[in-house]
């Protein structure tokens, strides 16, 4: 581990040198594996069904009703490659990761519809949670860095969240739209302390100029959210390291510069002790950095004007031509409909049932809901996801088992009784997704990234 970050942490905390044997031990103990149940699928009552069938043991945690450790004895196949990782019952997700989720909604599932910005948001964990707890708000997940956007689109895609927008801004952009979000979630980008217990390597570029320079960014970050927040509205900010200066010093540096705008709305019920740090030594294993805001009144704004950007958006809308065949392709296949709108880029389809006309005139989207449908050769074609969560289709369904799904899902030549035709499968009784039928034999639509090897 490395010397300077020790002694950095015995100095500010003043930590007693059991106290510190304590902490340099906890950061090597590997984290207890922790899941989100993907509850814009599947029940936390079923899926505690469905793990009681593959004798995982699930174990509550302290951060809410759907984040459960897990223990297996039968690790022979991978987390991610089960069944249910695939078909998107469950997130894997650190326990510190889905702290700032939590006390933002505090854990309650809110049918409000809300404007939500998740500033820093790929991979996409946090964007996904939000989209659990406010399933029916507009949520606007920004990224600043291209090369992590398409995790975030697969995360999206996957857990079937047809209420998330993405967008490529630097976060400081936002100020240029004061009082546009009820909620704000800035997970902000870090010195990577929160991973040391990964690798060493997480500490090797480790110095104070550096945290100096981050925590710079992380004030203007916080400044610009806190302009694009509405009067009243709330806004989280957290980190997964344990310095101060990228944690206590900045919520400090905006009381002094901003402090009659907004309140610290307190986390605990010690009101001395408002915000959230948990220690690897203390909170076993696991620690982060939670804070809550709320402002109160518009800011002033101080910050440096964003050049304004140009809004031509790749996405379309769909034409009434392609939107009709869609229809009729869903009321014959599978006797339902689509009340929502549809996107388009390149040969995808994207749908969401959310208004985006604010969004769609001022900044540019990246992806638009949740892909479901492709034009592949001249036809169009629903993908896997269309026949995840969002719809209960009518006509076409079939339950199948988990040993069908598992050669399904490993391209296992199956072969069907139908020539051709598109399928709603569950997998026990919830809906899988969508697979195709061609040429008597079974495909899946998922794509083979996502499949089991
Ligand atoms: C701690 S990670 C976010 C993790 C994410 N919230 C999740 O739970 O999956 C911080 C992210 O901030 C992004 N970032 C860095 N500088 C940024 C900036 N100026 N504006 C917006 N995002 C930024 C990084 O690329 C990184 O993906």
């Amino acid at each position: 581990m490395k010397q300077d970050f020790l002694d950095y942490i015995q100095e500010t905390f003043e930590f007693s040198p059991s106290e510190m044997m304590d902490f340099s031990c906890a950061l090597t103990i590997p984290l207890k594996k922790t899941l989100r149940v993907n509850t814009n699928k599947i029940s936390v009552e079923d899926f505690k069904k469905l793990a009681i069938k593959n004798n995982w043991q699930l174990s509550p945690t302290p951060l809410g009703k759907n984040m459960f450790y897990i223990d297996r004895e039968d690790t022979s196949i991978a987390l991610w490659n089960t069944l249910e990782h695939i078909a998107w019952y469950m997130y894997i997700q650190e326990l510190a990761a889905s702290s700032s989720p939590f006390y933002l909604a505090w854990d309650i599932t809110d049918q409000e519809e809300y404007t939500i910005l998740d500033m820093s948001a790929s991979p996409g964990g946090k964007t996904t949670q939000l989209a659990e707890y406010y399933p029916n708000s507009i949520i606007i997940a920004n990224e600043i860095d291209k090369s992590r956007m398409r995790q975030l689109h697969e995360n999206t895609d996957r857990l079937g969240t047809k209420n998330v927008f993405v967008t490529n801004y630097d976060g400081r952009y936002f100020s240029n739209y004061p009082e546009i979000f009820d909620k704000v979630l800035l997970d902000a980008p870090c010195s990577g302390e929160g991973t040391a217990y990964k690798s060493d390597d997480a500490l090797k570029y480790w110095n104070i100029k550096n945290i100096k320079k981050i925590a710079k960014l992380q004030f203007q970050l916080l400044e610009s959210a806190m302009i694009s927040l509405k009067i009243w509205g709330e806004l989280v900010y957290s980190t997964c390291t344990l310095n101060r200066l990228e944690n206590e010093e900045i919520i400090n540096k905006m009381t002094d510069k901003y402090w009659e705008y907004f309140n610290v709305v307190s986390l605990s019920d010690d009101l001395t002790k408002p915000l959230i740090r948990a220690w690897p030594h203390k909170e076993k294993t696991w620690w982060f950095f939670v804070v809550k805001l709320r402002k109160k009144q518009s800011f002033p704004d101080t910050t440096k004007p964003r050049k304004l950007q140009k809004n031509i958006q790749w996405f379309e809308k769909v034409s009434n031509t392609d939107e009709k065949i869609i229809q009729h392709f869903l009321k014959e296949t599978f006797n339902s409909e689509l009340t929502g709108k549809f996107y388009t880029y390149r040969n995808e389809i994207y749908y969401t049932e959310k208004n985006i006309d604010f969004f769609w005139e001022n900044f540019f989207l990246f992806k638009v809901g949740c892909k479901i449908w492709k034009l592949e050769n001249w036809e169009f074609e629903p993908n896997f996801f269309c026949g995840t969560d969002f719809w209960i289709f009518k006509k076409n369904t079939i339950s199948i088992d988990e040993v069908f799904l598992a050669k399904l899902l490993k391209w296992e030549e199956i072969k069907s009784d139908r020539s051709e035709w598109f399928f709603q499968v569950y997998f026990w009784t919830i809906p899988a997704g969508i697979f195709k039928v061609k040429g008597w034999v079974w495909k899946t639509l998922l794509e083979s990234r996502f499949l089991r090897k």
